[in-house]
């Protein structure tokens, strides 16, 4: 591992302007620098780059973070890999940890395994090239499905023979050791090849490392399964590879749109074709791990299938889990009994190109279309199918996305829209619940009212909470993150983190967005040791608090923004002449709220518990925080009004 003291130079070493400049060409403005996002398509720059804040981001796609998270976004790289790209720009010697016996073990074990790997590949495609059996086989048998030259070296496509075990012994020759050939799967337990007589299609990782094989058979015995793939292995597990991502993940990026097709063959002939922003799922339903991969480029789906009943099933499987996942979903069919690789060796790369464009089709929408036809007449089949698309709504995270499809359902299966709403925001409650129950969160279940109004707000988070004190909230955590390190008190130096913990602590119980709440817990364990530091959530390890961290350091109105929302504030002076206002202002927002709430809670115990014990401890005490908290709640409704309006 890399110290931590290496990575504190890394991270103050590190220019964000000269980092990004590296990569893209930065014009001044003003304090900013700005210029083409690199991270989607566009004409007029939206990407902002603040030397002051060590900061970019792209107010178009909403990227954002500090020179390592650049790196690692556009490089594609982990958080160390990055440090170490840096390191190396910047001239700084890296420091490692020692590591433990057992992590020298079994990093050793995986380096070995891609070596071995690596070694097989050759192994595989020097057969196809340069045997007898491997030309007249292999080589003619991937020419005469058109595959050129080119491609089939691109892809590490591969060959292997019909002998007992020709691949072990050639290892074993060469050292490699036959536990680690067992290991990574290219040797069976009975000391044979687990490859034999198959074209060999080579599995890369999203770097290129090579995780693993499939053999497809050339025979046409029907016993024998027509692929066999790696078995599971520690650098190789089926769930976590998209085959053909490797290679498509660079224009998946530009072109903002993952092509999703079934098999090897379909990748390497659309490849060949040019069409080059395309992954295979290899035939499974597509799995949890598969999208999150695809999600790191892109929101945008389009699923390219047979139009035979088996590949709609298949489509539809995947459906819900890449909804969920908050991506947009278009299908093509193919024309029966055409997968993506033959159709578009019948017909030629350009007019498959025209085809998908033409015949992409919303997926959702699709799917009511399917449901319709089978159940075309039949009432107990439409409320069977009613009841199957609205299960299907719930998972869409967009309220207004959401609200679009349940009008457009609601006229294609002629029934009244707020009738399908109010299903929809059922089984929407009940997943909530059922999520709830099984993470046990501790924030409230939010109302119906506030899922189904699609407010003004982008985010999805925003509108779920919009009743309760998420704003509130929010706007302490903004002044923390923006003047956290900020002297509050000038007598005693207390910085405004330090102020913050201090008032909000007491209430930290009762914050609605449980978001907010970890970042009041983790700020309370930072200062307890050290200083407040912004860069412990630029850096965050949580994707959500790192991007609101990022959202709030760069937001380019954060007032404007507060004002719509209903939260004026005194801006007479520059905002950061003016933090300590606001950061008072903010305060006594939340803690209004909150004495609100537990006002309205002992009202409605006191009513509640009339046949309780009035002198009981219990009921004195609760009496006394009662007058106590009116009281407050009084002052701080006049403070807030001589304060703001
Ligand atoms: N598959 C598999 N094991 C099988 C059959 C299929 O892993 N026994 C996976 C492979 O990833 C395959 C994909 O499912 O690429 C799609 O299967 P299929 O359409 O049958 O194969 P194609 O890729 O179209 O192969 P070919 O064109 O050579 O028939
Ligand atoms: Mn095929």
């Amino acid at each position: 591992m890399i110290t931590q003291k290496t990575i504190q130079k890394v991270f103050d070493a590190a220019k964000i302007e000269e980092v990004v400049g590296d990569f893209v060409n930065l014009k001044r403005r003003g304090v900013n620098l700005i210029g083409l996002c690199p991270f989607h398509d566009e004409k007029t720059p939206s990407f902002t780059v603040s030397p002051s804040k060590n900061l970019f981001k792209c107010f178009g796609c909403d990227k954002g973070g500090d020179p390592t998270r650049f790196i690692m976004e556009h490089e594609k790289l982990s958080f160390p890999e990055s440090i170490r790209f840096l390191a190396d720009k910047y001239q700084i010697e890296v420091e490692e940890t020692t590591q433990t016996a057992t992590e020298i073990h079994n990093k050793h074990v995986t380096d070995t395994l891609y070596i071995i790997n690596d070694f097989a590949k050759s192994f595989y495609s020097k057969n196809l090239f340069e045997t007898q059996e491997g030309k007249s086989i292999g080589l003619s048998y991937f020419k005469e499905r058109g595959f050129r030259e080119h491609i089939i070296k691109k892809f590490d496509l591969g060959y292997a023979t019909d002998t007992k075990n020709e691949m072990t012994s050639a290892a074993l020759k060469k050292n490699f050791n036959e536990e680690y050939l067992k290991k990574v799967g290219l040797t069976t337990q009975s000391n044979g090849d687990f490859f034999r007589n198959r074209v060999i299609f080579t599995i890369h990782n999203l770097s290129g490392k090579i995780v693993g094989f499939a053999g497809r058979t050339l025979s046409k015995d029907k016993k024998s399964p027509k692929y066999i793939n790696t078995p599971e292995t520690d650098i190789y597990s089926k769930r976590n590879v998209l085959y053909g991502l490797f290679f498509a993940k660079d224009q998946i990026r530009k072109l903002d749109e993952c092509l999703l097709v079934e098999g090897y063959t379909d990748v390497i002939s659309l490849h060949q074709g040019d069409i080059t922003n395309v992954v295979a799922t290899s035939g499974t339903a597509l799995t949890e791990e598969q999208i999150r991969l695809i999600k790191r480029y892109t929101d945008n789906v389009l699923l390219i299938y047979d139009g035979d009943r088996a590949g709609v099933k298949a489509a539809m499987r995947g459906l819900d889990l890449v909804l969920q996942a908050g991506m947009n979903v278009r299908l093509v069919l193919l024309p029966d009994g055409h997968d993506p690789d033959s159709y578009l060796s019948e017909v030629g790369a350009t007019s498959f190109s025209e085809f998908i464009k033409e015949n992409a089709e919303d997926f959702v929408l699709f799917k009511t279309n399917v449901l319709l036809s089978e159940t075309a007449k039949d009432p107990i089949g439409k409320t069977r199918a009613i009841k199957d698309i609205v299960s299907t709504l719930a998972l869409i995270v967009d309220p207004i996305k959401r609200m679009m499809y349940i009008k457009q359902c609601s006229e294609r299966f002629d029934i009244s829209e707020a009738i399908l709403n109010k299903e929809t925001n059922t089984v929407i409650r009940d997943n909530i619940k059922k999520k709830k129950l099984k993470e046990n969160l501790e924030s409230p279940l939010p109302n119906e009212d506030e899922w189904i109004a699609p407010q003004k707000s982008e985010s999805q988070k925003e509108t779920i909470f919009e009743q309760n004190d998420s704003h509130q909230e929010l706007a302490v955590i903004h002044v923390l993150f923006n003047y956290g390190t900020q002297i509050y008190d000038e007598n005693t130096g207390k910085s405004v983190a330090n102020h913050i913990i201090e008032e909000i602590s007491p209430i930290i119980d009762l914050f609605d967005v449980s978001m907010y709440k970890r970042i009041i817990l983790e700020t309370i364990d930072m200062i307890s040791n050290r200083q407040f530091d912004i860069q412990h959530f630029i850096g965050h390890q949580q994707e959500d608090i790192r991007a609101l961290c990022i959202t709030s350091l760069t937001e380019k109105y954060p007032y404007a923004n507060w004002e719509a929302k209903g939260m004026y504030l005194q801006t007479q002076k520059m905002p950061n002449e003016n933090y300590i206002l606001d950061c008072d202002n903010a305060l006594l927002r939340l803690k209004f709220k909150k004495a609100r709430k537990i006002i309205a809670d002992l009202e409605k115990y006191f009513k509640e518990g009339d046949l309780n014990d009035t002198e009981s401890e219990e009921y004195i005490l609760n009496v006394k925080v009662y007058q106590e908290l009116l009281n407050r709640r009084n002052q701080m409704a006049q403070q807030l009004g001589s304060v703001t309006f």
